[in-house]
């Protein structure tokens, strides 16, 4: 008994409460009816009469000290109000630890500026079959993007990829076929490429689409020309020049005017003014067909372009890779911009 004794006295007296809950835990472990000192105090009945003194002593002083411990703790936390109580959880925290990775910070931009037009955010799977890669977008069957050197294969018939663009969103809210579709497709997508400064194996694109009746060539300008002007600021320029892509017809590629000289022409526009962000055109009326809507009835325009493109131009990034490197030198000079 002296042990126990002993060994409760250094454990009380090394109590120190968290909170006023810890300091009733505190009580009921020790004092409380059913708590150690009083069953302490029941087994001393069975104590040898030449040890009771001693062992009374000890006891009432044990009992003594747990009073005092608890008195001590109580007064600490008289004038706090229980922490429960203080918590607002729908408050935002103070200090945000770490911060966005500046490749988030420009897809929520563009995103933001999508959606203020009536652009719903879609996504779909970043494994792909080659039906929503590729063969409904109207990629003939010897197209090189098929090839190999260019796409990461899973498996060889059934053919699965790791997507190659977002593009495979499209051919999937199609399919639904809940029409009129304004759509945007944010995503990671996979080429088999060499990692330099200008590109890289993984890398995000935001694509968009938008098909009703009667859409036309003028309403895609429109659309980019509002999200450039939006995105890079009111000087802006844009251009289109024509292009090829499998699924649109007409194509084109948009340029805008180099915000870093401001068109004059420096080493980033390569002294051409103009930086090419984004390839563009209307549907071709194959690949509305092939997902189930009427292309006499229908018709529609989509854009993809680079985030990584895009954040190299608004942070005047000159190495690719540098977003995927996580040195913590190049991601702090993003903390503040939440
Ligand atoms: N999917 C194309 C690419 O990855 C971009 C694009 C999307 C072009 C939509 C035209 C229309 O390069």
């Amino acid at each position: 008994m002296k042990n126990r004794i002993s060994e409760l006295l250094s454990e009380i007296q090394r109590f120190e409460a968290e909170s006023k809950d810890h300091i009733e835990d505190f009580r009921l472990k020790y004092l409380s009816k059913k708590g150690v000192i009083p069953s302490l105090f029941n087994d001393f009945k069975q104590v040898l009469p030449e040890d009771r003194k001693e062992m009374g002593i000890l006891l009432n002083e044990l009992k003594q000290k747990a009073q005092e411990m608890l008195d001590i703790q109580q007064t600490r936390f008289a004038g706090v109000k229980e922490e429960k109580a203080q918590i607002d959880s729908s408050l935002p925290p103070k200090k945000m630890t770490g911060g966005r990775h500046p490749i988030s910070l420009v897809r929520r931009d563009i995103n933001s500026i999508f959606e203020r037009l009536g652009f719903k955010i879609a996504e779909g799977p970043e494994i792909e079959d080659d039906f929503h890669n590729f063969t409904a977008l109207n990629f003939p069957e010897e197209h090189p993007a098929r090839d190999m050197q260019d796409t990461f294969f899973i498996s060889k018939s059934p053919d699965v990829a790791l997507r190659t663009h977002t593009s495979s969103v499209q051919v999937r809210v199609m399919e639904q076929g809940k029409l009129p579709i304004r759509i945007i497709a944010p995503g990671r997508v996979f080429r088999n490429e060499a990692i330099s400064a200008r590109a890289h194996c993984i890398f995000h694109q935001i694509e968009g689409l938008y098909i009703d009746k009667d859409v036309s060539f003028a309403d895609l300008k429109q659309t980019l020309y509002f999200f450039a002007r939006e995105f890079f600021g009111p000087e802006i320029k844009i251009r289109f020049r024509p292009s090829y892509f499998p699924f649109t017809e007409t194509s084109a590629e948009m340029d805008v005017s180099c915000n870093i000289c401001g068109g004059k022409g420096c080493n980033i526009c390569k002294y051409s003014g103009w930086v090419e962000i984004l390839g563009c055109g209307m549907v071709d009326p194959n690949v509305l067909e092939a997902c189930g809507i009427d292309s006499n009835v229908y018709s529609g325009y989509a854009f993809g372009m680079g985030i990584e493109r895009i954040t190299m131009m608004k942070y005047q990034i000159n190495d690719l890779r540098l977003f995927f490197e996580n040195d913590l030198r190049f991601l702090k000079q993003f903390e503040q911009l939440v």
